[in-house]
């Protein structure tokens, strides 16, 4: 089994990798390096904490645990019984496998489906348990203590590579808490994030106006940046008003539990966290550039102003009930950002209706917008195209398992 150069694996959307690096090598990481989906970095413990706590862009954050090569699955099963698995859990604790495959060749006879991957994996860890302890850990799909991600992919020397990372996160980081009002195709937060990340957007210097807001993202992502409020902030506050309560599962790993400074370290994390937000929704008050939310539908329009409630954005961020194409800048210079609906299942006539959309976009920022910028993101190309603009930069950003476009717009 080899050891690892880096010790953490932070995963993000496909196209949000270099902006992930930068944030993590802004918190004091020695060093870092992008790989497909993610970032492998070399950190003292404390600081992949503030990286769980502070990023906007990541998904998960994963401690890499072990490497090694095998032939078929019973080799896996063989080399999985070797680890010792008592210094990364406790018997009476509750586990979760996930096993995903990266690059493996097309003919394999071995390791054709995760979940028979995760059987064998989850016999090695009972089995190995049973022989030291005489007794097992048990599994809890919905909410497990521990939770070990397989990554298994070609290998060097044998066929197959296996890596196994500790989970720290459980929930996605992604899912800050805001989000109570569901409405359709919502972005992920960390996507929200990452587009004005990689528009640019200063809030020094400009407003923000989300013209077709659905849930809001865009723009409570975006008070949180001008207000430099941590994305974790809402679970912060619930791990201080319940201690005992696990919102992370590092909270209830060997990792932490048996590192008493760390431990510790968390507990300041958590308390400066709890200070940055208090004293950035007090500068919100004084926040020169306007951030502006617009949604068409009455019905979303209040499901946006229950997730700005519960973000305590209210009264920061203007939520307005109209049209996109009725809109106007609203500070001196704005960006117009936008994520209109793709039209992936259309029914027949609603085409004309989406390229309306897209072209009365275009027609609205030459009139209106001249001399602010505009952001699109998008996953249907030939939209952008109905546009009828020329794009000043264009960024490939996955959204969940489709390829999309952020195409920027400076308007003359
Ligand atoms: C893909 S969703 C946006 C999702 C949003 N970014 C989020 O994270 O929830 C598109 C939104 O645009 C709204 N919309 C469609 N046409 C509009 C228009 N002409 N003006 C304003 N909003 C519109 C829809 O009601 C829908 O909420």
């Amino acid at each position: 089994m080899n050891k690892f150069r880096f010790e953490y694996f932070a995963s993000c959307p496909v196209g949000l990798e270099n902006a992930l690096l930068e944030e993590i090598q802004s918190m004091g990481t020695k060093e870092a390096k992008i790989t497909r989906g993610g970032v492998s970095f070399e950190a003292f413990h404390e600081i992949a904490l503030r990286v769980i706590l502070y990023t906007r862009i990541a998904s998960r954050v994963y401690k890499y645990l072990y490497q090694f090569e095998v032939r078929n699955e019973k080799d896996y099963y063989l080399e999985a019984t070797d680890i010792k698995w008592k210094s990364l859990m406790e018997v009476n604790q509750t586990f979760r496998l996930n096993t995903v495959f990266g690059d493996l060749p097309r003919e394999r006879e071995e390791f054709r489906n995760s979940q028979f991957s995760n059987l064998k994996l989850k016999d090695a860890i009972v089995d190995y348990f049973r022989h030291f302890e005489g007794e097992r850990p048990s599994i809890d799909k919905e909410n497990p203590d521990v939770v070990f991600l397989a990554r298994i992919e070609r290998g060097v020397e044998l066929p197959y590579s296996v890596t196994l990372m500790l989970d720290l996160c459980g929930a996605p980081l992604s899912q800050r808490g805001y989000r109570i009002s569901k409405t359709e195709a919502p972005l992920k937060e960390n996507v929200a994030a990452g587009l004005l990340r990689l528009a640019s957007w200063d809030p020094k210097t400009e407003g923000l106006l989300d013209a077709m807001t659905g849930s809001a993202t865009i723009a409570i992502e975006a008070a949180l940046i001008a207000a430099d409020i941590p994305p974790s902030f809402l679970r912060v506050e619930r791990a201080l008003r319940q201690p005992n309560y696990r919102i992370w599962n590092f909270q209830s790993s060997p990792w932490l539990l048996k590192d008493s400074f760390l431990k510790e370290n968390f507990q300041k994390l958590l308390a400066e966290v709890h200070e940055e937000t208090e004293a950035g929704l007090a500068s919100l008050a004084k926040l020169k550039n306007k951030i502006v939310a617009n949604e068409k539908s009455e019905m979303v329009y209040y499901s946006a102003k229950e997730n700005i409630r519960k973000a305590r954005l209210e009264g920061i961020i203007e939520l307005t009930l109209g049209d996109a194409l009725d809109t106007k800048p609203n500070t001196d210079k704005t960006l117009f950002i936008c994520n209109p609906p793709y039209g992936e299942r259309l029914q027949p006539g609603e085409e004309e209706e989406l390229k309306a959309l897209y072209k009365g976009l275009g027609d609205r920022w030459k009139h209106e917008f001249k001399g602010h910028r505009a952001a699109l993101f998008t996953g249907n190309f030939e939209m952008l195209k109905v546009v009828g603009l020329k794009t000043s930069k264009k960024h490939i950003l996955h959204n969940g398992d489709i390829e999309c476009r952020l195409a920027e717009y400076n308007l003359y």
